[in-house]
């Protein structure tokens, strides 16, 4: 309480305008009294880290157009990449969006609170600084008990992208958010590890037909079962640099090691780590022995190295490989890898949100033998 007094949130503020000094920043229990100190730094215009089910989020007041200015700043942001804003009472979407179709109703009951974002047009109210001049606003209701808590204590609808520095891999523990965010924000509440681990799947309901502008744990089918037809955005499918994606935040490189990865796969079958694909490895990891290889239990010894990360025990458990995606992305970091090489990862129910943010990491560079 002490820390908190003497770093009083006004100061916060000058500090992060500007943008030089560095402020204090808190690391918070998930108790409510401490969930309670975290609540006045939003109400008071700061920014807080909070854990959600899907990645550490960096919360500011969404309907504050200072509060989001400050947002972008810390995270280094180009401003015209719009926030989701969190709620914490599904009555509140009448108040940020201006009109509600049935089908994003239906979604609303059918998965939140969870890991899933829904676009609708939005009201007034949000200003154009949240939502990076779009007229549409992308509304989320998390299920993680402290971000619901924090959204409660506070009163205040929560603007929050990943609690990244732009362009780095999203946070998946408090640790990680201290890495990129510390002495720029004004608390971080640590809630341990993630449950999934990747971003929420974002679907826009603006149009005709339902598209999903990301994909992530809630996926295309289950999301059909629903409310019958839903859409891809094109841009997802086949990254082509006249396709602008719907969602901003899909155009920019993302989520990336320092060093340079890869995707090695088998260009017969894309899922299977077949001969090919462990003797390509092999041979740069000859020309390159700092290479670190993302891997799983079944192939890890096939290596000739011990720079190996494992994402799990196999490829099928999708689930285990997408909690451990962006704490991989970081080690790589850690251990100073320049090369990096990654094995398909498109097995399993998550796979393809999975290679969607590999596939990013890696620039797009695949390379598929024989
Ligand atoms: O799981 C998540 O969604 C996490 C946690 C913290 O809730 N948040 C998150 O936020 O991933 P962020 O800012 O890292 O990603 C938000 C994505 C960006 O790609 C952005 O362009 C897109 O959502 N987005 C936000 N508002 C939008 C809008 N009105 N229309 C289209 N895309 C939008
Ligand atoms: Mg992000």
């Amino acid at each position: 309480m002490e820390d908190y007094n003497s770093n009083n949130n006004s100061n916060n503020n000058l500090n992060i305008n500007s943008g030089n000094e560095t402020i204090n920043t808190l690391l918070l229990s998930q108790s409510p009294e401490d969930i309670g100190i975290a609540a006045e730094i939003l109400k008071s215009g700061g920014l807080v880290a909070f854990p959600t089910e899907t990645v550490y989020g960096l919360g500011g007041d969404g309907l504050s157009a200072e509060a989001a200015g400050k947002i972008y700043a810390a995270k280094g942001r180009p401003s015209d990449n719009p926030l989701i804003v969190h709620i914490a009472d599904v009555s509140d979407v009448e108040k940020l969006a201006a009109s509600i179709p049935d089908k994003a109703r239906a979604l609303m009951e059918a998965f939140w609170p969870g890991p899933l974002t829904i676009i609708l047009p939005k009201k007034s109210l949000v200003p154009d600084t949240t939502t990076g001049g779009l007229a549409t606003v992308a509304i989320r209701m998390p299920s993680h008990p402290a971000a619901l808590e924090l959204i409660r204590q506070s009163g205040v609808y929560i603007a929050a992208p990943s609690a990244n520095t732009s362009g780095r891999p999203s946070p998946t523990t408090a640790q990680h958010v201290m890495e990129d965010m510390a002495g720029r924000i004004g608390a971080v509440i640590d809630g341990g590890p993630v449950g999934i681990g990747i971003e929420s799947t974002i679907v826009s309901l603006t149009g005709d037909i339902p598209t999903i502008l990301r994909p992530g744990f809630i996926t295309k089918q289950m999301l059909e079962a629903i409310i019958g037809q839903v859409h891809i955005d094109p841009a997802l499918i086949k990254p082509d640099p006249n396709i602008r994606p719907q969602a901003p935040g899909m155009k920019y490189t993302h989520y990336s090691p320092k060093g340079q990865l890869t995707i090695v796969e088998d260009s017969n079958n894309p899922e299977i780590i077949s001969q090919n694909v462990i003797d390509k490895i092999n041979s740069l990891i000859e020309q390159n022995p700092d290479t670190v290889v993302l891997t799983t239990g079944q192939t890890a010894d096939k290596y000739n190295t011990d720079r190996i990360i494992l994402l799990g025990e196999d490829h099928q458990k999708s689930s285990t490989v997408a909690s451990r995606l962006y704490a991989a992305l970081r080690k790589c970091d850690e251990m100073g890898a320049q090369y990096i090489l990654s094995e398909n990862f498109s097995q399993g129910e998550l796979g393809g949100a999975i290679m969607n943010r590999l596939l990013r990491a890696a620039g797009h560079k695949v390379i598929r033998t024989p």
